[in-house]
């Protein structure tokens, strides 16, 4: 927080509170101070520096060499723009292949660069991981589906669970990663059905992204949604800034619409 903070922080009990009560839970992604005081007036709940800023904003084809001193300078520029929404941070690629090693880059992000939760990337071992930090006191959100770190073991950038095998995989390393005190998942690229099946059975907030209109919340890449990311949009986004006329009314438009279930619609749905 910054030192001249306003209004209340949003916590992941007034997340928790929304899924309870049926409310959409916003999400964008953030990587410098001057989108983030923007993101934030519009009354988001969530601001995400992802690492798809290895994308994005260093112009990499993938998300692998993004390095946890880059996560922690674009965080704490964030963090300084933000006066209210949860600041969550993406743990990058290799970042916690141990218990150690995920301890040691999670303080960086949350000490250093003052975020209030951390992303992690998988089930299987990662499940050990988001343990270890959980019993450390620090909150974790999970992220199944496609998972753009796996970009070589997965063949690509491809959606993810088409199939009952690999749906029931995911709904069993959800209910693992929740039990092992994860606070909330993103699910990137699956079916909208189940997804929205996952989001019911699950207690903690899901968040999609490429995952349809039945889960708990969205998030969007902020470059994507002001059609500023070169070559094709994906489909599950929308180019807010061509409707809005100017980015702050796009912002606004796109918390808007998350938050009244305007966005995504029907076209926004993957197919198979
Ligand atoms: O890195 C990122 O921006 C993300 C979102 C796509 C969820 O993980």
């Amino acid at each position: 927080m910054s030192s001249t903070t306003a209004t209340k922080s949003v916590t992941i009990r007034d997340l928790l509170a929304k899924k309870q009560a049926g409310e959409p839970i916003s999400m964008l992604t953030a990587y410098d101070a001057s989108f983030a005081r923007r993101i934030d007036a519009t009354g988001i709940d969530t601001v995400l520096v992802g690492d798809s800023l290895g994308n994005v904003i260093l112009g990499h084809d993938t998300t692998l060499p993004v390095t946890v001193s880059d996560m922690v300078h674009h965080v704490s520029a964030v963090h300084r723009g933000i006066q209210r929404a949860l600041l969550i941070a993406d743990m990058p690629f290799l970042s916690y292949s141990s218990e150690a090693t995920a301890v040691h880059s999670a303080q960086r992000l949350l000490g250093e660069g003052g975020a209030s939760m951390v992303k992690l990337e998988g089930g299987g071992i990662t499940v050990a991981i988001v343990h270890a930090l959980c019993q450390q006191g620090v909150a974790v959100c999970a992220h199944l589906g496609l998972t753009p770190q796996h970009v070589h073991q997965l063949g690509g950038f491809r959606y993810q669970g088409k199939n009952d095998d690999a749906q029931q995989l995911m709904r069993e390393q959800a209910l693992a990663l929740q039990a092992a005190g994860a606070s909330m998942l993103v699910l990137e690229c699956v079916p909208e059905a189940f997804a929205g099946a996952l989001a019911t059975e699950l207690t903690i907030p899901v968040i999609g992204i490429g995952a349809g209109r039945e889960v708990d919340g969205q998030v969007l890449v902020l470059y994507d949604m002001l059609g500023i990311t070169t070559g094709r949009r994906p489909g599950f986004s929308q180019d807010f800034l061509a409707d809005s006329g100017d980015v702050q009314a796009a912002l606004q438009a796109y918390v808007d619409a998350v938050h009244q279930r305007r966005f995504p619609q029907a076209q926004h749905v993957l197919a198979k």
